[in-house]
C-alpha cells in the first residue's frame, strides 16, 4: 500500500426534507450574499427552488440567481456567472441540481477568486489558489461532485471537455434528500448509477498499492449500487434504494475507495470526456459504452484485479484460467448494464463516429492526458484509438 491523504471537509446533511436547513447552513458557513446556480429548470418544475428561495427570504439572506447549466456545462455560462458574482458582491455559491450545476458553480468560484482566465486551470496552464465557498442541494446521485475536488467544464470553441481538481472547490455542505431524486427520468437514474460504480472501478483497476480494507469498501459499494439500481428500474420511487445510491455516489468519489492505491486508472473517464465534448452524450451512458472495450483491452495487464473483481463483485465461480474468469466478470458487468438499459458500445449510445472522428477523439484525449495515462495499462494515442474502434 501507498501512504495517502484523505480530506473530506464537506458537512453532509442527509435525509427527508433536509433542504429546509439550507438557510441555516449558509449562515453557518458565513454566506452573506448568495448566487443560486442551477440547470435547465427541473428544480423549478419540482418546486424545490421555491422552497429554497422562501427559506433564504425568511432568513433575510440576499441572493441572485443564474440558471442554464447544461449537461456537460459550458464555459460561456461560467464567465457569465463570474461577472454576475463580481457585480453583485456574491460571497457564497449555492448549487441546486446535479453534477453540471455543481461543476459550473465550482468554476465560477475559481473565476471570482483568482485573476486571469478561469479556463487556464482546466487547460492545465496554472493552478487555482482559492475558490468561493460552495454549498450544494443535490438532485441527482451520480458524479459525487457534492463532495469531490473536481469539476468538469466544456469550452465551446473546439468542444474541449476538461476536468480540474483541487481541494479548494470541495463543497462546505451537501444537502442530500433522496426524495429529490425521484423525479429523475429512468435514463438519468441509470446513468447516475453507472457513474457512481465507475468512480470506484476507476480506483479499483490498478497495478499499485491496493489495500484489503479499501477493496472491501469498494467491492461492497459496487455490489450495493448494482442491487439498488435494479430495484430502481422497477420501482423508481423506492426511498431506501434512492438513499443507498445517493450515499454511495458521495462515498464513491470523495476519495474513500482509493485510499492506499496509486491514484487509480481513470482512462474510461478520460475517453468518455472526449465523447461528451464532441457528441454531448450523458456522462454515465458514455462510460457504460466505453468500459467493456477498455476492460478487454487492458485486462491482460491487470489480471489479478480483473479476476478478483469477477469473483468478489460479479459472483463469477473461480473455475478455469485467470483469463477466463476475468472475461466472465467483464461479460457479467455488460449484462448488468443491459439490464439497467445502458449502452455497451458507441452504436448503442447513438454515436455514429467516422474514422476521422475517432482519430480526433483519440488525439484530443492523448493531448489532454499529456501523452499517456492509465494504471491497469498505460495507454497511448494508438491504444485510445483501438478502444474507440472496439
Ligand atoms: O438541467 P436540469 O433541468 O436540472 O435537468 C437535469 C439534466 O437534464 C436533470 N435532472 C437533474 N436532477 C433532476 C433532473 N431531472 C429531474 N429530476 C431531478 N431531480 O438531469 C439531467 C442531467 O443533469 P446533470 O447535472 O448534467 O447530470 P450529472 O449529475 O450526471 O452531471 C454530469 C456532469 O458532471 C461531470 C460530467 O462529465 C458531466 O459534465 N462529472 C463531474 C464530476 C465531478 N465534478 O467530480 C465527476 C464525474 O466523473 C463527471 O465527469
Ligand atoms: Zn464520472
Amino acid at each position: 500500500m501507498f501512504g495517502f491523504k484523505y480530506f473530506t471537509p464537506t458537512k453532509v446533511v442527509f435525509g427527508r426534507e433536509t433542504e429546509s436547513q439550507v438557510a441555516s447552513l449558509i449562515k453557518e458557513f458565513g454566506g452573506k450574499k448568495v448566487l443560486i446556480h442551477y440547470g435547465g429548470g427541473s428544480v423549478i418544475r419540482s418546486g424545490l427552488m421555491k422552497k429554497v428561495t422562501d427559506s433564504l427570504d425568511a432568513a433575510g439572506i440576499p441572493y441572485v440567481m443564474l440558471g442554464g447549466a447544461v449537461p456537460n456545462p459550458r464555459l460561456s455560462l461560467v464567465y457569465e456567472g463570474i461577472d454576475l458574482c463580481k457585480k453583485e458582491g456574491v460571497d457564497f455559491l449555492l448549487a441546486v441540481g446535479g453534477g453540471s450545476a455543481i461543476d459550473s458553480a465550482k468554476a465560477i468560484g475559481y473565476g471570482v477568486t483568482n485573476d486571469g482566465d478561469v479556463w487556464d486551470f482546466y487547460d492545465y496552464k496554472r493552478k487555482a489558489t482559492a475558490c468561493l465557498p460552495l454549498g450544494v442541494i443535490l438532485t441527482l446521485a451520480a458524479t459525487g461532485s457534492e463532495m469531490s475536488d473536481s469539476s468538469v467544464i466544456t469550452k465551446e470553441e473546439g468542444l474541449v471537455k476538461r476536468g480540474y481538481s483541487s481541494d479548494y472547490c470541495r463543497p462546505k455542505f451537501a444537502i442530500m434528500n433522496p426524495e429529490l431524486t425521484m423525479t429523475l427520468p429512468d435514463y438519468q437514474t441509470a446513468c447516475g448509477c453507472t457513474d457512481i460504480m465507475m468512480h470506484t472501478m476507476e480506483r479499483y483497476f490498478t497495478n499499485g498499492g491496493n489495500m484489503e480494507i479499501t477493496d472491501a469498501l469498494a467491492e461492497g459499494l459496487i455490489r450495493t449500487v448494482m442491487k439498488n439500481a435494479e430495484i430502481l428500474v422497477k420501482d423508481p420511487k423506492n426511498y431506501e434504494a434512492r438513499a443507498e445510491v445517493m450515499w454511495a455516489g458521495s462515498l464513491s468519489h470523495n476519495g474513500l475507495t482509493g485510499c492506499g492505491n496509486d491514484g487509480g486508472d481513470w482512462m474510461t473517464h478520460k475517453l468518455e470526456h472526449e465523447l461528451g465534448g464532441l457528441y454531448d452524450v450523458a456522462h454515465g451512458a458514455g462510460l457504460a459504452a466505453i468500459w467493456g472495450s477498455w476492460a478487454r483491452y487492458v485486462c491482460g495487464n491487470c489480471l489479478p484485479r480483473f479476476k478478483q473483481f469477477a469473483v468478489n463483485v460479479m459472483g463469477v465461480e473461480p473455475v478455469g484460467s485467470d483469463e477466463e474468469i476475468a472475461l466472465k466478470g467483464i461479460e457479467a458487468m455488460e449484462d448488468f448494464y443491459r439490464r439497467i438499459h445502458m449502452p455497451t458500445n458507441l452504436r448503442e449510445l447513438g454515436v455514429n463516429a467516422t474514422d476521422e472522428d475517432l482519430a480526433e477523439m483519440a488525439h484530443k484525449c492523448a493531448v489532454g492526458v499529456g501523452g499517456s495515462m492509465g494504471s491497469a495499462r498505460l495507454l497511448y494515442e494508438k491504444d485510445m484509438l483501438e478502444i474507440f474502434k472496439a
